[in-house]
């Protein structure tokens, strides 16, 4: 293991004030978002989608990396140039998806466990031949007011980010890890921002026992906002103190990066939440606390793709329009870094 180049990897991901393009769907969830629109769930129309997301004309001004699915990786544009070289070419770094989804964790209905483990050694070996810099794995909290998530819950997955992160250092990988407490349900952003600190808690326990270095590493958290039926919804503004709050006393200084994940957000509110945490530190409020010790980005899928998909409906005529609706969300986001964003330039 080369600590100093996975370090620098890293590094390279949240440079420059900029975040990663999560297009990195399973086909299964790819496929439901496509019958949404009313596009046809086949492997050609995933191709064309992931080839449009790749080509938009100037992606990585806003974007360092995009996290691609297995069969992403392997797929070639029409000429025969594999998506690993279009994705080269365009500046951006190449992570990719590495679990193999969240399935019902025995004995408890309600919660999940993310697998994928088994011959997870060999599958970064080859992931890393191809080109990948980078992983990701994703382990889901569901929330309620009382006992969700359970102790066990936590623990099998914390547990499981923590044997992927250092199978992934060993292999010359940087692991995203990307614990998400779900917005499903009706608790209150309080319980949300209790649960993501007993998560992120456990999660840098077990990287610590797994002998996981934290400087080669980019944290993927959900932002500290109430369910999605929750009476009483927050402002940005209460949404960046909360989750910088719960983001200082959980993660280690030594994290490179923390990269959150949009989780079910409007691409307008995921941008809105995100400037407010900038504009939270730039304001240099000392009841908030002092400025975070590590960069602060966005790794979305939904809210940077979603109208993008639309417009695009599967109709080649559309490709174009739906690579501006794109990019506008990418600046929208890298303008939300800088502290920068505003609602006039979701008019622009
Ligand atoms: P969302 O931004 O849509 O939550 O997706 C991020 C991701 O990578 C899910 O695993």
């Amino acid at each position: 293991m080369n600590t100093l180049a996975l370090i620098k990897t890293a590094q390279a991901l949240v440079a420059n004030r900029k975040g990663l393009l999560a297009m990195d769907e399973s086909n299964g969830t790819c496929n439901l978002r496509f019958a949404a629109v009313g596009i046809a769930q086949t492997v050609e129309m995933r191709r064309e989608w992931r080839e449009l997301l790749l080509t938009a004309p100037g992606l990585s001004d806003c974007i360092s990396g995009v996290i691609l699915y297995d069969e992403t990786l392997r797929q070639s544009k029409p000429d025969g140039t594999p998506f690993v070289q279009v994705a080269h070419d365009a500046g951006l770094m190449i992570g990719i998806k590495v679990d193999t989804g969240a399935k019902a964790l025995a004995g408890r209905p309600d919660e999940k466990v993310t697998e994928g483990l088994d011959g997870l050694r060999e599958r970064l070996q080859a992931y890393a031949a191809l080109g990948a810099q980078f992983a990701k794995w994703r382990g889901v909290f569901a929330v309620d007011d009382g006992h969700l998530p359970s102790g066990a819950c936590i623990e099998a997955n914390t547990h499981a980010l923590g044997r992927y992160a250092a199978l992934c250092q060993e292999a010359g990988l940087v692991p995203i890890i990307e614990p998400e407490v779900l917005m499903d349900g009706s608790h209150t952003q309080a319980r949300c921002q209790a649960v993501t600190e007993a998560v992120l808690r456990g999660v840098f326990e077990q990287l610590t026992r797994q002998g996981v270095a934290l400087e080669a590493l980019i944290l993927k958290p959900n932002m500290v906002v109430a369910g999605l039926e929750c009476a009483a919804q927050n402002t940005a503004a209460e949404v960046a103190q909360a989750t910088l709050q719960c983001l200082r006393r959980a993660v280690p200084a030594a994290v490179p990066g923390v990269m959150f994940l949009s989780g079910g957000q409007s691409g307008e509110l995921a941008s809105s939440r995100l400037n407010a945490m900038h504009a939270v530190h730039v304001a240099a409020d000392r009841r908030e606390g002092p400025s975070p010790p590590w960069p602060l980005s966005f790794s979305f899928a939904r809210a940077l793709q979603h109208p993008a998909l639309g417009i695009w409906s599967g109709q080649s005529a559309n490709r174009v329009a739906a690579q501006q609706a794109l990019l506008k969300r990418a600046r929208c986001n890298r303008a939300a870094l800088l502290g920068d964003y505003s609602a006039a330039m979701e008019r622009s």
